[in-house]
């Protein structure tokens, strides 16, 4: 046979194996405000998560994973591959009656899988915008919706109040597809999110690769739990903490439901099965991010260090079981899933992910050595969920107010302006990070460290690697790398679009559709 025809041979049996070769199903569950130290591999006895643990065991743990310290950037990354400077989602989350989405001219990673063959399905939380139809999770390349559109509600109405110039404001967040669904109204989402992923599980084309995309309302406050689940927790005296874990463990069992499912279906052998949170803990609803500093909302690293693990038979024996301390990031996800997992195309998509699976599934360096945080011009953080930390935990507020900046090293890039960039060891914070104490669990009995923030500090710099709970700032030290990491910034800067915050709008109002939350362009 001559070489062209052998040649030729080798593709059409390659072709015909890959036609019989299904790719990978894709299960993502996404925790809400879980906290760093909140699961037993984490060093935490007292929370049991006994799924997550023995599932990170059989895979990947990644130990240098991060995500955007709040929801909406963080799902935005995850479904876009895209820093916020490139979505115009810089500031904050989506409040229910703002007028914005995550952009719609960009396929998302549902949309992209979806081409690639796959049916998408999500079952949770939604959280990227829903004033029209168009940004609607089933317009976004999902087969199938059962969930909440906005940010937080409560977990067994699953209605939410807003308020609006004074106005209280009141509806049912709770959809299947695009329909209201009041019929799960005395069922807790956790339950409701783990029998619907089941059951598109079951339901679910076998001839077909399936993407399932869970992000659970768990464990985001308000703090509820059946009471079975509180139970085992009662001798811990902190309430929120009490509940949390309860909360905790009964997503726990939600997952183990999940991937019992696909076992008994088949699936697992042929699933990626991937778990993240989508930003650090909630020390004002029990959550934790010890020994990190900061917690959720914070460009501290107990607001973007987040717990992350991948697990599938797949993986080769050789990482199996094993801790990934490569820089990974939610933005890499995207071409991640889409190529190194579906072996799609990205089609000149621009992104700024990378594709990591090679990082993943055999231990080679990340192609990432930068990350940039964000970058956020509008200046003040947003509250801790409208809510400020009690005195008791930070600093005087006064201290982070970048109007009195003092920093006089020569630099374009404005340093009063909210930012973090990473690049390999090093992360620069400018502006005001948001509260950076250090809070032990507290079922430890150990008090909150409080730091001395100088008035007029608007500039740190830490080596991570050597430092990674952020108490050495090198700011003074380290000129060169202080000015290499405030020209990247810059250089990030004016490559950044507009930020898109739109004001409230009255016609989000409940009560004008039939007391839902609905679209209303
Ligand atoms: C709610 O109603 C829908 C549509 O009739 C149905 O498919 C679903 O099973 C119901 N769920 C519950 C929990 O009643
Ligand atoms: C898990 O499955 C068991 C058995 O069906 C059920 O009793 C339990 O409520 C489920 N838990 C969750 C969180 O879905
Ligand atoms: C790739 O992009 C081109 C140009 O945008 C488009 O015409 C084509 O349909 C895309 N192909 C796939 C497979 O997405
Ligand atoms: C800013 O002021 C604080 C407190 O006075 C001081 O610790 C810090 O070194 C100053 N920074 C610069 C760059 O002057
Ligand atoms: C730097 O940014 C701050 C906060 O956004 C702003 O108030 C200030 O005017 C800026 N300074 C300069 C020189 O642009
Ligand atoms: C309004 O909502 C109720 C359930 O809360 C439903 O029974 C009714 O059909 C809805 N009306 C319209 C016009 O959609």
């Amino acid at each position: 046979m001559d070489f062209f025809l052998f040649c030729l041979a080798f593709l059409t049996f390659s072709n015909f194996s890959t036609l019989h070769a299904l790719p990978p199903n894709i299960v993502f569950i996404l925790a809400d405000d879980y906290g760093f130290h909140d699961i037993g591999y984490h060093n935490n006895d007292i929370i049991k998560t006994p799924n997550l643990d023995a599932l990170a065991s059989a895979g990947v743990k990644l130990e240098n994973y991060y995500v955007q310290p709040i929801c909406t950037p963080t799902r935005s990354q995850l479904m876009s591959g895209k820093y916020q400077i490139h979505t115009g989602l810089q500031h904050g989350i989506i409040w229910p009656p703002q007028p914005n989405c995550l952009p719609l001219g960009d396929p998302t990673l549902a949309d992209k899988l979806t081409q690639a063959g796959y049916d998408s399905h999500i079952t949770g939380k939604w959280h990227l915008g829903f004033y029209k139809k168009a940004c609607w999770p089933t317009n976004r390349g999902f087969k199938s919706f059962l969930g909440y559109l906005a940010g937080s509600e409560d977990y067994v109405t699953h209605s939410r109040g807003y308020v609006f110039n004074s106005e209280h404001w009141h509806g049912l967040d709770f959809r299947d597809d695009l329909e209201p669904a009041s019929n799960y109204s005395s069922i807790y989402s956790t339950h409701v999110f783990a029998q619907r992923a089941q059951q598109v599980i079951e339901q679910h084309d076998k001839q077909k690769p399936l993407f399932l995309y869970v992000p659970f309302q768990a464990v985001h406050g308000p703090l509820e739990v059946p009471d079975s689940y509180r139970e085992p927790y009662m001798f811990i005296a902190d309430k929120n903490r009490q509940i949390y874990a309860g909360m905790t463990t009964c997503m726990d069992e939600a997952v183990g439901n999940i991937t019992d499912t696909l076992k008994k279906e088949g699936l697992w052998s042929n699933t990626v099965f991937i778990f993240s949170t989508d930003n650090g803990g909630q020390i004002l609803d029990g959550g934790n991010n010890w020994p990190l500093r900061g917690w959720k909302g914070s460009l501290w690293e107990g607001g973007t260090h987040g717990v992350g693990f991948v697990t599938s038979p797949l993986l080769p024996a050789e990482v199996q079981g094993t801790v990934n301390r490569e820089l990974i990031h939610v933005s890499d996800w995207y071409p991640t899933l889409v190529e190194g997992i579906a072996g799609w195309n990205l089609n000149g998509t621009k992104l700024d992910g990378y594709n990591v699976w090679d990082t993943i599934s055999q231990g080679v360096p990340s192609p990432r050595i930068e990350l940039l945080h964000n970058i956020d011009p509008e200046g003040a953080p947003p509250l801790q969920d409208g809510r400020l930390a009690p005195p008791s935990m930070t600093s005087p507020s006064s201290n982070y107010d970048t109007s009195t900046c003092n920093f006089t090293f020569p630099s374009a890039f404005n340093v009063s302006i909210r930012a973090a960039i990473r690049y390999k060891d090093w992360k620069l914070i400018t502006g005001n990070p948001g509260v950076g104490s250090w809070i032990p669990p507290p079922e430890s009995g150990l008090e909150p460290v409080v730091p001395i923030v100088p008035k007029g500090k608007c500039v740190w710099l830490f080596n991570i690697a050597d430092d990674p709970y952020e108490v050495f700032d090198l700011s003074d030290e380290q000129g060169d790398v202080l000015q290499f990491l405030l020209d990247r910034l810059y250089a990030y800067q004016k490559g950044a679009v507009p930020v898109n915050y739109p004001d409230p709008d009255s016609r989000a109002n409940p009560a004008l559709h039939n007391n839902t939350w609905d679209s209303w362009e």
